[in-house]
């Protein structure tokens, strides 16, 4: 089999060290790692398959000889340097938002529109949003049988999509108010433990820009413009894995047994069928450190007939960005 050389851009942020621990233990064939991240980590190491790799400055020549550049350093580093890692000849894979919408770019989850990764005029693939992932692994089955017209879905969100600093805030911001201490809230907008949150830019019509991004990037990656989505994304004092309650109705009925037959076995779903029951949910302490979706609480919406409500959880640092975009790689490359 061949390996290649694969840059990590973001190596030492939440999703690139679940990059590379995602790489070494699905055993991706490699013959070099490049970590990249900005010149505040040059020369820090980082643990990869029981060796320490050295941590280089992003720089516009950092991709010769690159195969395969996975980005998660934010998007503003997207747009300068994605570019330039395709030019020196590597496949793109990135996890910011900077490229999702671009008609030129394929926005791809590997168990819904794989075959959309094929054209890729700009040498880029773009992986979603954490929260549209793993709605759309979810009602992929569902929207093949009977097609989905319209989402209601509302998101309680782990810290850990904000980045590893969002994490430290909430574990230290919870120990100083415990101790009675002020919450002191300084990456979040204000105070995150024992609260919940908005805390994503606004973005047009009193919907935040990640609102937007579950409508638009749903649509593109199920290629239906015409899909309804109605969505509230919410932060909550989650360290890791984000839960979604979605309800959903199609252009026919459906009921909750054929949407269980259809799940069940889907590409990337555990189903979780046990009836409601105190606990008896998937749950994002469950979910952290795994790589299924999975979906719970199927059942028959009481005020419309055929739609459906779901319970989905996922690791969004796994399935909703680091697994994803080296599901894509092992797809193309494996
Ligand atoms: P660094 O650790 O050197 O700041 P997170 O999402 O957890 O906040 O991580 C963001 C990642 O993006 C980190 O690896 C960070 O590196 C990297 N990063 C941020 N800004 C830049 C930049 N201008 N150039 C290269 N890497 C960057």
């Amino acid at each position: 089999m061949s390996s290649y050389v694969v840059a990590v851009a973001g190596a030492t942020g939440a999703v690139g060290r679940e990059m590379l621990r995602i790489l070494e233990q699905r055993r991706f064939p490699m013959k070099k790692l490049v970590p990249l991240a900005s010149a505040r980590s040059a020369g820090k190491t980082l643990e990869f398959a029981g060796a320490q790799v050295t941590v280089e400055e992003l720089r516009p020549s950092s991709f010769a000889g690159v195969d395969i550049a996975l980005f998660s350093a934010g998007a503003g580093v997207s747009r300068q340097y994605a570019p330039l890692a395709a030019q020196a000849g590597a496949v793109v894979i990135d996890n910011s938002s900077a490229w999702r919408m671009d008609p030129d770019c394929p926005l791809v989850v590997p168990e819904v529109n794989m075959q959309a990764a094929n054209s890729r005029p700009k040498g880029i693939i773009a992986n979603p949003n954490c929260s549209t992932i793993q709605l759309v692994v979810a009602l992929k089955p569902l929207h093949d049988a009977a097609r989905v017209r319209h989402i209601v879905v509302s998101t309680y969100q782990a810290t850990s999509g904000k980045g590893h600093a969002a994490v430290q805030e909430l574990l230290e911001q919870t120990r100083r108010m415990l101790d009675g201490g002020p919450a002191n809230a300084s990456v979040f907008p204000c105070q995150i433990a024992f609260n919940t949150l908005s805390d994503w830019k606004a973005g047009e019509d009193d919907y935040s820009e990640e609102e937007l991004k579950m409508v638009n990037e749903t649509r593109k990656i199920l290629g239906d413009q015409t899909i309804g989505i109605s969505p509230t994304t919410v932060r909550v004092p989650v360290v890791n894995g984000h839960s979604e309650a979605v309800f959903v109705r199609f252009d026919r009925p459906m009921t909750p047994a054929e949407a269980k037959s259809l799940l069940r076995g889907a590409p990337g779903v555990v189903l979780v069928e046990e009836p409601y029951g105190p606990g008896k949910h998937p749950q994002p302490v469950n979910a952290s450190g795994t790589d299924p979706v999975y979906v719970g609480r199927v059942r028959a919406d009481l005020a419309i007939a055929g739609a459906l409500n779901l319970w989905v959880v996922a690791d969004n640092l796994r399935k909703g960005a680091a697994l994803n975009a080296i599901q894509i790689a092992e797809r193309l490359f494996c």
